[in-house]
């Protein structure tokens, strides 16, 4: 008998269920190969070792793309993960949750044809002339060996950089900086209990004011997200938990410049300062910290004057330095490393003064702004030029180019479901933000995510904090 219905709408069933059982396919697929890595090869003597520092953007898209049939490679950072900075704001109020922008080093170290040695541990010296490196476990829980030496033939340093304090006495002590997990954390916790200690028995009204003061300095993108996550946490949830609170905290984001966001185009910051203004978050531009202590901060205002900010939460994101292993490094070649601000490495990214060692990302100083675009188009650049040191050791003909970077954009979220992005369009630059730029973000952040896990991870959590709104509980 013939088959009841329309024909277009019999066929878009087809494609429908093709789509799902596909879909099932491909994710059962992708499950199956992560969590059951294949047999590895051994360490070979007879080829080089490669040995990278860090666990960061620039490492580990160089450890993903460094072919381990060529080299021996052996990683080492403090830290067994890589973790997605650019959503690490949104997770210091729970629209996303920690782990879910985390990578195990070993999900993708044993997924490589050899056995890649990790060792959770920080290099404390480079030494060129022995070409060894030192390194420490630095973890709470210790073996017998905790400090040892291990060979390299090349050496990438990835170690990205330190948080920028200008020697600032207090920040350390009292601020929360935001670059890594536990800062995050330290921030949920230290928010929620400001917001507790607000609401004690017979708290004092000026103690009120001053423990739901959020206060943020450094305008760029890392400060502007914060507080624009703080604004949506406030309008989205505090408001309803804690009624009697939530009309007295207040966002202060302080710069010492004329502007926030100088990396965007002027319309897309205007944007951003006119959002800030609707959500009520107060932006001191030209003004600039000279002292932190434990419950206020001392400010050089637009007007010349000194005067004191009271807070109850501080979070310092003026930037980077370098860190401790990049400047005894850079001291040892003081002669070609002249430059206070990172490592300074010519266009195939090598180490001025040094012999087969390699810098990458935020470590270094170059032209480039330091993000994690530039880390990772320079971490696989550099598994590339390994590539064809490979092959001209075969006696290929192949050549080495320099490294050239290509700009995808820039994007921050603002608030509100609002986001900015600068992204280049036919040899100029198009400026958007908005609603819809915000979707673009999120798309934009998704497909970029590690692994189909952390793409499943952070929609579940975008989805959860929709529904069930985010959780209000102490870490
Ligand atoms: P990192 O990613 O910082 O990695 C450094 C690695 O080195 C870490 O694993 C660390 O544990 C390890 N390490 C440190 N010391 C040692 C040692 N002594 N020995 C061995 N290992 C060591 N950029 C963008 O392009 N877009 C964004 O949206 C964006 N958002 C951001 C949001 C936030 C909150 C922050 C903080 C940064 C953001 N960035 C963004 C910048 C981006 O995260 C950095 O540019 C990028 O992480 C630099 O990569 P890296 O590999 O050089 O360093
Ligand atoms: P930043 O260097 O971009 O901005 C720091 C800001 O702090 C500057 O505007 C500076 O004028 C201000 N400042 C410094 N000292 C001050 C003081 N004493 N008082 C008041 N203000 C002071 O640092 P940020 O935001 O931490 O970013 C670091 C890098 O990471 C940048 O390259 C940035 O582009 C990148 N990043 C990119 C993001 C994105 O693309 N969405 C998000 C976060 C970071």
């Amino acid at each position: 008998p013939p088959k009841k219905g329309w024909p277009r709408l019999r066929a878009l069933k087809r494609l429908v269920q093709l789509g799902v059982i596909g879909g099932i396919g491909y994710t059962s697929y992708v499950t199956y190969t992560s969590r059951h890595p294949m047999e590895q090869l051994p360490f070979d003597p007879k080829k080089r070792t490669v040995v990278i520092l860090g666990t960061g953007w620039g490492a580990i898209s160089f450890l993903r793309k460094i072919n381990t049939d060529d080299y021996n490679v052996v990683a080492v950072s403090p830290r067994n993960y890589f973790l997605f900075t650019p959503l690490l704001p949104s997770c210091t109020v729970g629209t996303i949750e920690l782990r879910s922008i985390m990578e195990p080093v070993r999900f993708i170290t044993r997924h490589k044809s050899r056995n890649v040695k990790f060792y959770e541990s920080e290099c404390t010296d480079i030494d060129p002339e022995s070409k060894t490196i030192s390194i420490t476990d630095v973890s709470d829980v210790k073996g017998a060996v905790t400090n040892t030496t291990i060979p390299y033939d090349y050496l990438v340093v990835a170690i990205g950089a330190d948080n920028q304090t200008f020697g600032m006495a207090g920040v350390r002590e009292f601020a929360c900086f935001l670059k890594e997990i536990w800062d995050a954390q330290k921030i949920r916790t230290r928010l929620m209990d400001c917001i507790e200690s607000a609401g004690f028995a017979s708290q004092t009204p000026e103690e009120v004011d001053r423990l739901l003061h959020m206060v943020v300095v450094g305008g760029g993108p890392t400060g502007v997200e914060y507080a624009a996550e703080l604004h949506d946490f406030l309008k989205d949830d505090l408001e309803l938990w804690y009624p009697e609170l939530a009309d007295k905290l207040k966002i202060t984001l302080v710069e010492a410049l004329p502007n926030v966001l100088p990396m965007f185009s002027s319309q897309l910051i205007q944007y951003t300062e006119r959002t800030f203004k609707q959500n009520k978050i107060e932006v001191l531009t030209k003004t600039m910290v000279k002292e932190v202590a434990d419950k206020e901060i001392k400010v050089l205002d637009a007007d010349k004057n000194i005067v004191s900010i009271p807070y109850g939460l501080l979070v310092w994101a003026t930037g980077n330095c370098p860190r401790p292993l990049a400047r005894k490094m850079m001291a040892r070649l003081k002669h070609t490393q002249t430059s206070p601000r990172g490592i300074l490495v010519d266009n195939y990214m090598r180490v001025a003064g040094a012999n087969d060692i390699y810098a990458i990302g935020d470590c270094t100083f170059t032209k480039y702004a330091p993000t994690a675009q530039v880390a990772s188009q320079q971490g696989n650049y550099l598994a590339s030029v390994f590539d064809n040191l490979a092959r001209i050791e075969e006696g290929q003909d192949k050549k080495i180019t320099p490294f050239e970077y290509s700009h995808q954009g820039s994007l921050a979220y603002i608030g509100s479901d609002k986001a900015i992005a600068d992204l280049p369009f036919l040899n100029g630059n198009v400026s958007v933000g908005g609603v819809a730029t915000f979707v673009f973000w999120r798309s934009a952040y998704i497909s970029t995510q590690f692994s189909f896990r952390n793409k499943f991870l952070v929609m579940g959590d975008w989805l959860k904090s929709t529904v069930f709104g985010r959780d209000v509980s102490r870490e």
